[in-house]
């Protein structure tokens, strides 16, 4: 295959918020050792993380000159000697961390996007281990395959792994309509369970009611006492599982939304505040599960990847941005503007 001499980087030249994103022509290398493979990559999906990174606020030290994101879907374009699992022509997508084949993340400064470079460019070499392949007739977009790396191996790893893991009519609660969420609604349906979510628009609720048919929608802005609202949707029993997205400022009506016995996934922590709640008395009163989750493994993708190409599940992709620097900065603003449903995503063509 004839490949070029430069390549399209995106590099985050300050931690002043997106804006510090900024195009660059630069040389590619094409140069891989017998154990890695060259990827072309062809979309990108953004997370609530990617911004916090443009400003410093995330839990790993963020590099100068950083290549940003660490979601993407693209082919193999060239091979190492040693490699027999992936050939050129192969489609893949990233995990977040590539040396976290199994099990937990121990080292956070290994994830790509934060404490390594990631893949805002349209070139990148990967150890060939460390990519997810997709199967030859693969459904999905390239966006919608991209956004299975990170929001979507999130909400399987809140659901599916874990000690206390999902039965088929079990009920699970989603905080909010962004891309851990809705991927997490998604699943869960697939799989059978009943399914609430919560929203900060009656719109958005209303709209996730006709397109991916959830069974309870919940005003967490018209109804601040929204645990109240869940426990009437389940006859006054609670939910089986939270997709917990707020942190401190949701965590205790996580907790009080959720049936005796049951699991709080603590994934992130879009909420404002900055006060621990008190949440002791609830969580050992009600024999909670309270169980970090930290994206998931390549393992773990590998078994969302099957159940997606399964079920052949589109993915909830709200908006698609060019490549361009005008682009990039609006997919960015996008993001914080969390006026979408689901995932933003760049396409590199
Ligand atoms: N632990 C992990 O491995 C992991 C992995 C991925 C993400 N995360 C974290 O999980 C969170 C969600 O990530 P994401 O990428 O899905 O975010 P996102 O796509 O940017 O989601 C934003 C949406 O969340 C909702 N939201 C905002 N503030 C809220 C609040 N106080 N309570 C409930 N919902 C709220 C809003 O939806 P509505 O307008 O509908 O309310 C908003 O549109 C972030 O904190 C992120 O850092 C953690």
């Amino acid at each position: 295959m004839n490949l070029p001499t430069t390549q399209i980087t995106y590099r985050l030249t300050s931690k002043s918020g997106p804006e510090a994103i900024k195009r660059f022509e630069e040389p590619l290398n094409t140069d891989i050792d017998a154990y890695e493979v060259l990827i072309k990559i062809k979309a990108v999906a953004l997370n609530y993380r990617d911004l916090i990174i443009t400003t410093d606020e995330y839990v790993v030290k963020i590099n100068d000159g950083l290549i940003p994101a660490s979601d993407a879907s693209g082919e193999v374009v060239k091979v190492g000697t040693a490699v027999h699992d992936l050939q050129v022509g192969d489609r893949v997508i990233t995990n977040c961390n590539p040396e976290r084949l199994f099990g937990h993340v121990k080292d956070h400064n290994t994830g790509i996007g934060n404490g390594k470079d990631g893949v805002l460019t349209q070139y990148r070499i990967f150890p060939h281990y460390g990519l997810t392949k997709l199967p030859k007739d693969c459904h999905l977009s390239h966006e919608e395959a991209a956004s299975l790396v990170c929001a979507g191996v999130t909400a399987w790893n809140a659901i599916f792994d874990g000690k206390y893991t999902f039965t088929p009519g079990q009920s699970v609660l989603m905080l909010g309509t962004g891309g851990v969420s809705m991927i997490a609604l998604i699943l869960a349906k697939a799989a059978g369970a009943v399914t609430i979510i919560t929203s900060s628009s009656d719109e958005k609720l209303r709209y996730i009611k006709e397109k991916y048919g959830v069974d309870h929608g919940i005003n967490y802005r018209t109804h601040p006492d929204w645990e109240k609202e869940v426990l009437k949707v389940t006859n006054g029993e609670g939910v089986d599982f939270v997709i917990e997205n707020g942190g401190n400022g949701t965590i205790a009506k996580s907790l009080a939304s959720t049936k005796i016995g049951g699991q709080v996934s603590l994934i992130g922590f879009l909420s404002s505040t900055t006060e621990t709640p008190d949440v002791v008395g609830l969580a050992l009163l009600k024999s909670l599960i309270i169980r970090g989750v930290a994206v998931g493994s390549k393992e773990l993708s590998e078994q969302l990847v099957h159940f997606v190409h399964a079920k052949k599940l589109g993915m909830p992709i709200a908006k698609v941005f060019g490549f361009s620097e005008e682009q990039v900065h609006e997919a960015y603003a996008s993001l914080k503007s969390q006026s979408e449903i689901g995932k933003i995503a760049i396409r590199i063509d």
